[in-house]
């Protein structure tokens, strides 16, 4: 079976994205934006994901978007060193295979790249999985209560996991493609021109 490559993402793959997020169940829509979005999302929404103030990213198995990924600014009054949120979603066919986590290590490279000083993580307290994920990589977190949401604040670096896998993947993504290879276990500034 082809093994999904992540690469950078644009306003030409809103159909592909909205596809893809129409298909997710009900659950890993909710703990991805902690709202209902609509079947199929707005547009609006979709080229937000594509087209963030920060920078995004999709997989892909043949010509199927099966998963995303993006940093955003953190524009809260409250953040006193550059933030960068991150998140992501996989197609639930493609969870549990470590495509998400070499998507949020792309993710974390480019933010640090561009200045972040720490992430911030926003998780639903029923995101057991997610937490989990998130305190095994980013050890130094710390969790605030936002009205019914988590807020993870890490400071800014790459997942403690595999950091030659990380490495590999991040140099290889200089070249505009890279693998994303099942088997491997990885353990809202810089507008992309859209
Ligand atoms: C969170 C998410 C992006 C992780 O992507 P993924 O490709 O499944 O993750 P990985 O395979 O890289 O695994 C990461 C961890 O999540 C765990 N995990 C993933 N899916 C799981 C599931 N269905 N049940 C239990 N654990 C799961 C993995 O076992 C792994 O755990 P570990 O930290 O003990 O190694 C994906 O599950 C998803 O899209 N969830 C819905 C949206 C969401 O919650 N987004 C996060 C908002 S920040």
């Amino acid at each position: 079976m082809q093994a999904p490559r992540i690469r950078p993402a644009g306003d030409p793959d809103a159909e592909d994205l909205t596809a893809m997020l129409a298909g997710l169940t009900d659950l890993s829509l909710y703990f991805r934006f902690q709202t209902a979005i609509g079947r199929p999302p707005r547009p609006a929404l979709v080229l937000r994901m594509l087209c963030p103030n920060g920078r995004a990213w999709v997989a892909t198995r043949g010509d199927t978007i099966v998963g995303h990924v993006m940093w955003a600014w953190a524009t809260s009054s409250d953040v006193t060193e550059p933030t960068a949120e991150l998140a992501a979603i996989v197609s639930e066919p493609e969870q549990r295979r470590g495509l998400g986590v070499r998507m949020l290590s792309i993710a974390a490279a480019d933010a640090v790249a561009a200045g972040a000083k720490r992430f911030l993580f926003v998780v639903s307290p029923a995101n057991d999985r997610t937490a989990r994920m998130i305190r095994r990589r980013w050890p130094d977190a710390t969790v605030e209560r936002d009205g019914t949401l988590l807020n993870f604040l890490v400071s800014a670096h790459l997942p403690e996991e595999r950091p030659d896998v990380v490495d590999e993947q991040v140099r290889g993504l200089e070249g505009g493609e890279v693998a994303a290879a099942g088997e491997l276990r990885p353990v809202d500034d810089a507008v992309p021109a859209c």
